[in-house]
């Protein structure tokens, strides 16, 4: 039998996404990788939480703890490679990689953005950020964007992508939780599994 493919999870903060992941491993979604790692930019995450009630392992690099910005991804690729990751799934992780990251990791990084690329996404495209500037144009559909990771912030191939409509009198609050529930959390983990089934099958060179 093949073995699953080492999976990290990168995040700065609630995790909902994560959460999607550990569930879809634990149902069986997720069966060609594993998640053996979460790593946060942020200590206080409660993505960190989620990881270790799930008994998967984590780690923690800070910004303010590193010399400079070529350090703290000196130090993410230390954690990564000392653990054997072979796939890196941004779940709302907020900071831009540099190309040397992003090229460290070719086709193996894969992030899911709230809107449907190319509309409202790129650099200052986060989080609610993106469902304000989405109701601001008066859209009336949005969705999630699962993609690879490049060196142009949310500008790598698209694995997949999904729809949701927006409603009448939708916040940004609103509008997330919908394209969270509705596209997300349902579209990261199978496009984790396929990555996954791609890497181990050995279709995308190893
Ligand atoms: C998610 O909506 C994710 O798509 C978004 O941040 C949220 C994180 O929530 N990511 C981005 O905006 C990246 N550009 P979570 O921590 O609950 O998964």
């Amino acid at each position: 039998m093949l073995t699953p493919v080492k999976i990290a999870v990168m995040v700065s903060g609630g995790g909902t996404n994560l959460q999607a992941l550990i569930d879809a491993e634990a149902s069986g979604i997720i069966k060609s990788g594993k998640i053996s790692l979460v790593l946060s930019n942020k200590a206080d995450a409660f993505a960190l939480t989620r990881a270790s009630r799930a008994g998967i392992p984590t780690a923690v690099v800070e910004k303010k703890d590193c010399k400079d910005a070529s350090d703290f991804e000196s130090r993410l690729i230390e954690m990564l490679d000392s653990n054997g990751i072979e796939i890196i799934v941004l779940a709302g992780f907020m900071s831009i990689l540099s190309e040397r990251f992003t090229s460290h990791y070719r086709d193996r990084i894969i992030n899911v953005h709230p809107s449907l690329i190319p509309s409202f996404c790129g650099k200052g495209f986060y989080g609610l950020r993106v469902h304000e500037a989405a109701l601001a144009y008066g859209v009336k559909v949005s969705g999630a964007t699962v993609h690879f990771v490049n060196e142009i912030p949310d500008g790598g191939r698209i694995i997949m992508q999904r729809a949701v409509e927006v409603r009448e009198g939708d916040t940004p609050e609103i509008l997330q939780r919908r394209i969270m529930e509705e596209a997300e959390w349902k579209i990261l983990p199978l496009a984790c599994e396929l990555v996954a089934k791609e890497i181990r099958e050995g279709k995308l060179e190893r």
